[in-house]
């Protein structure tokens, strides 16, 4: 199926029409935050899933009663799908904890006025490009990523899901007010995570003991995440993911895009990045 048919366009960039009703939208967009809320925030395929467990385990205090009894997308619900709509998320008790995957200039009103505590997870663009040609691959309401060389175009292009990779990092690198924004690197989880789970915990003001993080970390590795049930979406019916093509969990590694891409693929995508990225002064863990 055609982007036409699959996605619609919201402020600019494409959202999957299936997720993204109008509904849901309105309902995102007159949404009220309150000032301790946490918003996960992440381009796709950059460590999300990983997320809506950590977070909510550093909140239990290692705790793993929610993970393992709520599926991670009423644990932790995207703002801006249809579903948020009907899970009463005025009632949460503080702190709520919500994900999305829209740019920073999609943010709702209430967002700029309150600034609640935001959570940004980068990672390389190769490896989320790579992630992103297998989850295209096996995911029904995406348009079949073609070729690798196909994909890469598109990707570059950001005739994706949610647009371009470039867009929504610098939009979010450059946001005002960032004392309330954790920038967090997917390498850097995936080098240490219990020092990541303690930065994330302070951030949160969690004071957690050792244990608890060492607790947290350990059932939050590769490995261990994927058997969860609640997490690993084989809940979900296959028409939507089909699991036998690419598993949701996949690989949870760093550098994957060299098992990928050619030295002339790869040599493209730096170029543009080159460009995309030239006057940008973050410091990016992969500089
Ligand atoms: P791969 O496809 O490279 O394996 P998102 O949740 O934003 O859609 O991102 C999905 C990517 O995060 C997948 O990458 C997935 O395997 C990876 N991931 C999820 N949980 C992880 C974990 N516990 N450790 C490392 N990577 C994880």
């Amino acid at each position: 199926m055609t982007e036409a048919e699959l996605y619609s366009m919201y402020k600019g960039v494409y959202v999957p029409k299936v997720l993204h009703t109008p509904e849901g939208l309105k309902y995102y967009e007159e949404f009220n935050f309150r000032q301790d809320d946490i918003l996960i925030v992440t381009y796709p395929k950059s460590g999300t899933t990983w997320m809506q467990e950590i977070v909510p385990l550093i909140q239990s205090e290692g705790d793993l009663t929610p993970v393992e009894t709520i599926p991670n997308w009423d644990r932790v619900p995207w703002l801006e799908e249809h579903r948020a709509n009907v899970l009463n998320l005025d009632e949460r008790p503080s702190p709520r904890i919500f994900a999305t995957h829209y740019h920073y200039h999609m943010m709702p009103d209430s967002f700029f006025k309150v600034k609640p505590k935001v959570l940004y997870v980068l990672r390389h663009p190769k490896d989320v490009f790579t992630s992103s040609f297998h989850y295209y691959g096996m995911a029904s309401f995406l348009v079949n990523p073609g070729t690798v060389d196909e994909f890469l175009d598109t990707f570059l292009n950001g005739k994706v899901m949610f647009g371009s990779w470039f867009d929504h990092v610098n939009g979010w690198i450059h946001a005002k007010d960032q004392e309330h924004i954790l920038y967090l690197f997917y390498e850097e989880m995936i080098m240490d995570l219990k020092e990541s789970v303690r930065k994330l915990s302070c951030f949160m003001g969690k004071s957690l003991s050792q244990d608890i993080i060492e607790k947290i970390a350990d059932h939050c590795v590769f490995k261990n995440m994927k058997k969860n049930k609640m997490s690993n979406y084989s809940m979900v019916s296959t028409e939507f993911f089909d699991q036998t093509k690419s598993e949701f969990l996949r690989k949870g590694t760093a550098g994957d895009w060299k098992n990928t891409l050619t030295a002339t693929q790869s040599d493209h995508f730096d170029t543009v990045y080159k460009e995309k990225m030239k006057d940008v002064k973050f410091k990016f863990f992969w500089d």
